[in-house]
């Protein structure tokens, strides 16, 4: 929203800007206020696409909001990625049900869980955040309130998607997969130019769940959680494990208490490793924390991560907990 405020501000920042003879090359190159510099990291490899689109939105002065939804909202449209929105495998029953949720900089959040026919949970997880005055909605309520937001209802089992399905009903059998064809869920932050942090976080979730499952995507402080004064992290992986110990909300935590990113990850993968029978599935965290200082952890090898920063958008392994 504009107010006489940032009208203002912006005015003086235009005026300046001419001032000082930039031209829009210039103003182009991104540059934040504080420590931090803008920056973007993302789960698996379907988050070079998505951290390339963040960037678009930041590089032009978007704010990360925007930026991280528009970011997942490409692994969502695209039909090859098995493990988030259209084309994303289904449950037991050959139905795709969605998790997302989405945080901005202010605390603000929104999220939906257990949605069908919606190609964009995050973009209806952004409406419940801006249009509601709750944070989740779940199930035929999130599909109304989508259709009344205007969203298409579509179907988002695709022929490849309904082929894996069927041959998983040959054996239906039960289990988690560790590293599924390195990718699953997506989670998302981002610093923008004023180095604001926003999180988002979105998949169709465990495949061949049982149907009415949710996991951890949709839930703030599970699957992705952000404060602005510390830092953000999100989570992939069996969702159990991390509602278990509200796996983001203890990394933010942990950084506000003084750990870096990287120490916080690897304190949330001993949280569960303490606890559960962590060698029968694969957790990943990522983490940022306010200065742009970011860490990844995972319980096994595989997990790797995308990470769009000074320039460059790589892959990157993480470290991990089971040695050999
Ligand atoms: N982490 C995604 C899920 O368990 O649904």
């Amino acid at each position: 929203m504009i107010n006489r405020r940032n009208f203002i501000l912006g005015s003086a920042l235009t005026s300046l800007t001419t001032f000082l003879g930039l031209n829009r090359a210039t103003a182009k190159r991104v540059v934040v206020s504080g420590d931090a510099r803008p920056m973007v990291i993302s789960t698996w490899n379907h988050g070079l696409p998505a951290n390339a689109a963040v960037w678009n939105v930041i590089e032009s002065g978007g704010k990360a909001i925007d930026a991280v939804e528009t970011g997942v909202n490409v692994p969502e449209a695209d039909p090859e990625s098995n493990s988030v929105g259209y084309g994303g495998y289904p449950d037991r029953d050959g139905k795709v049900t969605l998790d997302a949720c989405i945080m901005d900089e202010t605390g603000n959040c929104g999220s939906v869980s257990f949605l069908q026919h919606i190609k964009h949970p995050i973009s209806v997880a952004r409406k419940v955040m801006e249009d509601t005055p709750h944070v989740m909605l779940s199930g035929e309520g999130a599909l109304e309130f989508a259709l009344q937001k205007g969203f298409k209802k579509e179907n988002l089992l695709t022929d490849k998607s309904r082929a894996a399905w069927k041959k998983w009903l040959e054996k239906s059998e039960y289990k988690p997969i560790i590293n599924r064809e390195n990718h699953d869920t997506i989670g998302l932050l981002a610093i923008d130019q004023k180095g604001d942090i926003s999180g988002a976080c979105t998949t169709s979730g465990l495949s061949w769940k049982l149907h009415g499952r949710v996991g951890d995507s949709p839930i703030i402080g599970a699957g992705m959680y952000t404060d602005n004064e510390v830092g953000g992290a999100v989570a992939t992986g069996m969702g159990e494990a991390v509602m278990k110990t509200l796996g983001t909300f203890l990394i933010v935590e942990l950084m506000r208490g003084g750990k870096s990113p990287q120490e916080a990850c690897e304190e949330a993968v001993g949280r569960i490793a303490a606890k559960q029978d962590y060698k029968s599935f694969q957790i990943g965290y990522l983490a940022i924390n306010k200065s742009g200082q970011h860490g990844a952890f995972s319980i096994h090898k595989g997990f790797n991560y995308a990470l769009h920063k000074d320039g460059e958008n790589k892959m990157y392994d993480s470290s991990y907990l089971v040695k050999g």
